[in-house]
């Protein structure tokens, strides 16, 4: 597998220098073995310590302090887990971390759990493959319903919980939110699995949850019902959760997907999702775990003629009216928009709506919308824009946040464990901004691109900027505009389909007719999806005069020479915005062509064979897009350029 952003070479400043490290407790003894291979590699002196790590300062559960003086650098932390985590930042400086003096800093994280969530499944699905959304390759963890159990599977495990660390993370869920054929065992007797991939993950600091099917006491536990307020459901959940903790003592909890895309479901037995969540989590209480419980929640059979029911509206719609109902181990675990993870949606609502309950915020690392590991989508702007968000008149969504930051994993068993190896940017900076949110992505990117091409020349960073920065505007460019979202090819959620879930059950419509698009979300002659929010958004949504462009088709039907606040006509914005993002993909080839022989001839290979798929897609879209919405409007294009009408 390739090393990522954790080479040797980027260890080669601690790997240099004497390193004193005390203390004995189970991830010092991480840390020593990084050491111990650091050195082995770049020789460590002998003479006195530059580094010293010691437990130590009041700096909270993960935190620690960060100084330098008199020619040494020193990390303190309360546990061995912030110590760990101090140990990374010092790689992540590099030389810089032995330069001049400074600090003493303490850096905690901003959220408690910062957590990865696999979409692999234990057996080969007929259509998702072994991992679901997965453009890496196959699983990590299982193939074709058994256990990768090799030396070389531990020896990858281990590599990728080591990645993951380095960046902050400190959960992970290993299986598929759908939970299909053998994955309902791993809660039973597949636990060894299980509990097999804890320990590794345990060696740096990340616990492991596991997604489970509401309905496991019948297909599992060999119960006649699931219904969660029978008193035998709750035993069995009660038995089989303490099993669970006797294997794994520092179990994380579980996932669960219900009443969602066919997952069975409270609903099924005339529950509410808090009597659903609140079973699960009385089970996982005596032992400090929680349910992260998700609000996806929607009606996925509606009926294309029936405007009146609106997807966006369900997550609130469900979820609202239950605060204050869940125990305080449920987190209410919220995608960011209101549909599904496009390149462009408002914030869900839900995040501001439920004061009383613990919310987190469910990102996607897999580019299922956005590329999918084919296209450059440097996404942490677009996270970056999210969590920063002032959803409330007093705070942002990272603060409504309380539950922790989540995203879907992007890694598979590709040699470069993300496809197209930019992509483990994306990995990188999730993990970065779920422990500080307020990180610029750009710095994030540098930090990256010096630890995974570590003393390249400044053309690789100068070259990484040009082509990542503003990738996901690029992206948005050529794709669905104006926040509409959903013109992909049904199902596989790559390339241009306009019209492919036009007529669908899935609830995600355009509008298109030959005078206008877009949804009418208003209070005042729509779904009323606007009145989920708080002010200011609820009027500023309301009127296409203060919503902001990139969303005014997911909150209005306009006409196409309906003028933009830029300006442009929207019918032109389409045409403009398709043409110019062809121009900036067909800059790519170039740029990554002036790093040739500047980073390992296996990389540049594989994402020169990218970006060529890039283009022709890119191009794709921009035909299909734009032939499409001529042939509706009948407008030409005001500059007269090329679209096959
Ligand atoms: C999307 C995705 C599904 C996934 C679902 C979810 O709809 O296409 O594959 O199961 O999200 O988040 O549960």
């Amino acid at each position: 597998m390739h090393a990522a952003w954790l080479g040797d070479e980027a260890l080669r400043a601690v790997g240099s220098r004497c390193v004193e490290v005390l203390g004995d407790a189970p991830l010092i003894q991480t840390i020593r073995a990084e050491l111990a291979h650091a050195h082995a590699r770049h020789g460590g002196s002998t003479e006195a310590p530059q580094l010293v790590l010691a437990l130590g300062g009041a700096t909270g559960p993960e935190g620690y302090l960060l100084s330098r003086a008199d020619g040494v650098t020193r990390v303190l932390a309360e546990t061995d887990l912030g110590l760990l985590h101090g140990f990374f930042h010092v790689v992540r400086l590099g030389e810089a971390a032995f330069d001049g003096s400074y600090g003493p800093g303490l850096h905690q994280p901003a959220h408690a759990r910062r957590m990865l969530d696999h979409w692999d499944n234990v057996d080969r699905h007929d259509v998702m493959g072994q991992v679901e959304r997965g453009y890496s390759g196959d699983s990590i963890f299982w193939r074709d319903g058994v256990a990768l159990h090799s030396a070389a599977d531990e020896t990858r495990v281990r590599a990728y919980a080591r990645l993951i660390a380095a960046t902050g993370i400190n959960a992970v869920a290993l299986n598929n939110v759908n939970v299909r054929g053998a994955a309902a065992r791993l809660l039973t007797d597949r636990l060894d699995e299980v509990a097999w991939l804890a320990r590794i993950f345990r060696g740096y600091g990340i616990r492991v949850h596991l997604s489970v099917s509401f309905a496991a006491p019948t297909r599992v536990g060999g119960l006649g019902t699931s219904d969660p307020v029978d008193p035998d459901v709750a035993a069995w959940w009660a038995k089989t959760t303490a099993d669970v903790y006797a294997a794994i003592p520092d179990f994380g909890g579980y996932v669960v997907k219900a009443d969602s895309e066919g997952e069975p479901g409270p609903f099924g037995y005339g529950r509410s999702h808090a009597e659903g969540a609140n079973v699960l989590a009385e089970a996982l209480a005596p032992f400090g775990g929680v349910v992260h419980w998700r609000a996806f929640v929607y009606n996925h059979r509606q009926d294309w003629r029936d405007r009146s029911t609106d997807r966006a509206r369900a997550a609130y719609d469900h979820f609202a009216p239950l605060d204050g109902q869940f125990r305080d181990n449920v987190i209410l675990q919220v995608k960011y928009g209101p549909i599904d993870f496009q390149t462009r949606e408002p914030i869900s609502p839900v995040i501001a709506a439920m004061p009383h309950t613990r919310v987190a915020v469910e990102l996607q690392v897999t580019q299922e919308y956005t590329g999918q590991q084919r296209h450059v989508c440097y996404l942490a702007p677009q996270w970056s824009e999210i969590l920063s968000f002032p959803l409330t008149a007093t705070r942002s969504v990272d603060q409504l946040a309380t539950g922790g930051i989540v995203a879907v994993s992007n890694v598979g068993d590709d040699v470069f464990w993300t496809g197209h190896p930019l992509a483990q940017a994306n990995l990188y900076a999730f993990g970065r901004l779920a422990w500080d949110p307020s990180a610029d992505p750009a710095a994030i990117l540098d930090e990256w691109a010096a630890l995974t091409f570590p003393g390249a020349p400044p053309l690789v960073a100068q070259t990484l900027h040009a082509m990542m920065d503003d990738s996901w505007h690029t992206y948005e460019s050529y794709t669905a505009p104006l926040g509409v979202g959903f013109m992909v090819r049904p199902h596989y959620h790559y390339g241009p389909d306009v019209d492919g879930y036009e007529y669908s059950p899935w609830g995600t419509y355009h509008f298109a007719d030959r005078n206008g698009i877009g949804v009418d979300r208003t209070r005042a002659t729509g779904t009323g999806y606007t009145g989920q929010y708080p002010p200011p958004w609820c009027d500023t949504y309301e009127s296409p005069q203060t919503c902001p462009d990139e969303l005014l088709l997911f909150f209005h039907h306009v006409p196409y020479g309906h003028l933009l606040r830029s300006g442009v006509s929207v019918i032109q914005h389409i045409y403009d915005t398709h043409f110019a993002g062809v121009e900036r993909v067909l800059e790519l080839q170039p740029l990554w062509e002036r790093v040739a022989g500047l980073v390992p001839d296996d990389l540049h290979a594989r994402v020169a064979q990218r970006l060529v798929e890039q283009l022709r897609s890119a191009i794709e879209w921009r035909d299909q897009l734009n032939t499409y919405f001529l042939r509706k409007s009948g407008i030409p294009d005001a500059h007269g350029r090329e679209i096959y009408a």
